[in-house]
C-alpha cells in the first residue's frame, strides 16, 4: 500500500494487516518504531550469525575425521549464508549493510551473548549443535510467522538449516557418548559449560525485557523470552537423559502440576557482564571480525570497480 493516503488511514491499514496475521512488506507504510525495532532485531540477529562462525571455525582444521570436517565446514558456511539473508532483510527496511557492519565492529550494536564463550574441545562442536542450535530453533521457528515479510521468509530457510545443525550436533554427541570414558567426560564437561549460557540466549526475564510487550503487539515476536526458555528446557531435559549426560542444575525436575520442568536461577549478573562486552571472548571475537573486515577491503573495492565498469559499458551500449 503506497503512502498517498493520510497518515491515520495508513496507520489503520497497518494495524489491520497485523490484526489479520498478514504480512507487512518493504514498500508498505509502517510506524517508525516498527521499522526501528525490526532493524535492531534483524541486525543483531545477522551479527550473531556472522560472529557465531568463529567459535566453531576454531575446530575446522582440527576436526577428527574428513567426515566431521566436511560437516563442520558446511555448517559454518551456512551461518555465513544466514548472516547474508538477514543483512538483506535489514536492507529492505532502509538500513545500509556497511553501516551495520561498522556499528558491530565499533560495539554500537549487539550480537548474541552465547558467542562470547570459548570452544575448548571437539565435544563443544557437538554441544553447540545440540544446545545452541537447539535454543536457536526454539527461538527462531516462531519468527517464521513474524509480521515482517522478508524476515519471516528468510527465517523459513534458516530454520531448516538450523535443524540440520542441531541434528549433526546430537549425532556427534551420540557417537562420543558411546566411545571411551575420556570422550564421555569431554561431553559432560562441554555440557556443563554451555548449559547456562544457552538459557541466557533467550534474553532477560520477561519482567526485565523492555522490548517484548511492543514486539509481541506488533507480532514481530510471537512468544516471550521466558515462554521460549521454558519450551527449550522441556525439550532438552529428556534429550540429556537419552544421551546419558547430566544438566548442571540441581533444581531441574519435572513439575507434574505445571506440566513443565522447573529449573534453577540464571546468573543474570553474568549475562549483563557478557552483553556489556566483558565476557570471556568478547574482545577476541570483535578483533577478529574487525580484522576480517579490513582484510576484505580489497574485495569490496574490486567488486565496486567491476560493477562500475559494467555499469558504464551498459550505459554506452544502451539504445538512445
Ligand atoms: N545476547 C545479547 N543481547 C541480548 C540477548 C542476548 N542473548 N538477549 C537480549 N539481548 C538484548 C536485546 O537485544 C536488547 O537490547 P537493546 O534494547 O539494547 O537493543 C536487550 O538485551 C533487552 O532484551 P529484550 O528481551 O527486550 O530484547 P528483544 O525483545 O529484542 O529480545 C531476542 C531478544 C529474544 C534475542 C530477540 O531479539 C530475538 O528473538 N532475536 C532474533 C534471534 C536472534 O537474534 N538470535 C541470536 C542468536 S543467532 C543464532 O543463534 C545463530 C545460530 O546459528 C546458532
Amino acid at each position: 500500500m503506497t503512502a498517498t493516503l493520510p497518515e491515520q488511514d495508513l496507520e489503520r491499514h497497518f494495524e489491520h494487516v497485523i490484526e489479520r496475521d498478514q504480512r507487512i512488506e518493504p514498500r508498505d507504510w509502517m510506524p517508525d518504531g516498527y521499522r526501528k525495532t525490526l532493524i535492531r532485531q534483524v541486525a543483531q540477529h545477522a551479527h550473531s550469525e556472522i560472529i557465531g562462525m568463529q567459535p566453531e571455525a576454531n575446530w575446522i582444521t582440527r576436526a577428527p575425521s574428513l567426515r566431521r570436517k566436511a560437516i563442520l565446514l558446511a555448517k559454518v558456511q551456512d551461518e555465513a549464508g544466514h548472516g547474508l539473508y538477514l543483512y538483506s532483510a535489514a536492507e529492505t527496511l532502509g538500513a545500509d549493510r556497511t553501516d551495520l557492519t561498522e556499528k558491530l565492529i565499533e560495539s554500537r550494536q549487539k550480537y548474541s551473548s552465547i558467542f562470547n564463550y570459548p570452544t575448548l574441545t571437539f565435544a563443544d562442536v557437538g554441544v553447540i549443535g545440540w544446545l545452541v542450535d537447539g535454543a536457536a530453533i526454539c527461538n527462531q521457528v516462531p519468527l517464521c510467522r513474524s509480521s515482517y515479510g522478508p524476515y519471516a521468509r528468510g527465517m523459513v530457510r534458516i530454520c531448516k538449516e538450523e535443524s540440520f545443525h542441531q541434528r549433526q550436533g546430537y549425532e556427534l554427541l551420540m557417537t562420543m557418548t558411546r566411545g571411551t570414558d575420556a570422550q564421555r567426560r569431554m561431553v559432560q564437561n562441554a555440557t556443563d559449560r554451555w548449559w547456562w549460557p544457552s538459557l541466557m540466549m533467550f534474553g532477560p526475564p520477561d519482567d526485565a525485557s523492555p522490548n517484548t510487550a511492543q514486539s509481541m503487539a506488533w507480532k514481530v515476536k510471537r512468544h516471550t523470552n521466558d515462554e521460549l526458555r521454558q519450551r527449550f528446557v522441556d525439550m532438552t531435559a529428556p534429550q540429556a537423559e537419552a544421551l546419558g549426560v547430566t544438566l548442571p542444575d540441581p533444581d531441574l525436575r519435572w513439575n507434574a502440576e505445571r506440566g513443565h520442568f522447573d529449573f534453577g536461577e540464571i546468573d543474570w549478573a553474568e549475562f549483563k557482564r557478557v552483553v556489556s562486552g566483558h565476557g570471556p571472548c568478547n574482545a577476541q571475537r570483535l578483533a577478529q571480525r574487525r580484522r576480517a573486515h579490513e582484510d576484505g577491503a580489497w574485495v569490496r573495492e574490486a567488486a565496486a570497480a567491476h560493477a562500475a565498469k559494467h555499469h558504464s559499458r551498459d550505459h554506452w551500449r544502451s539504445p538512445t
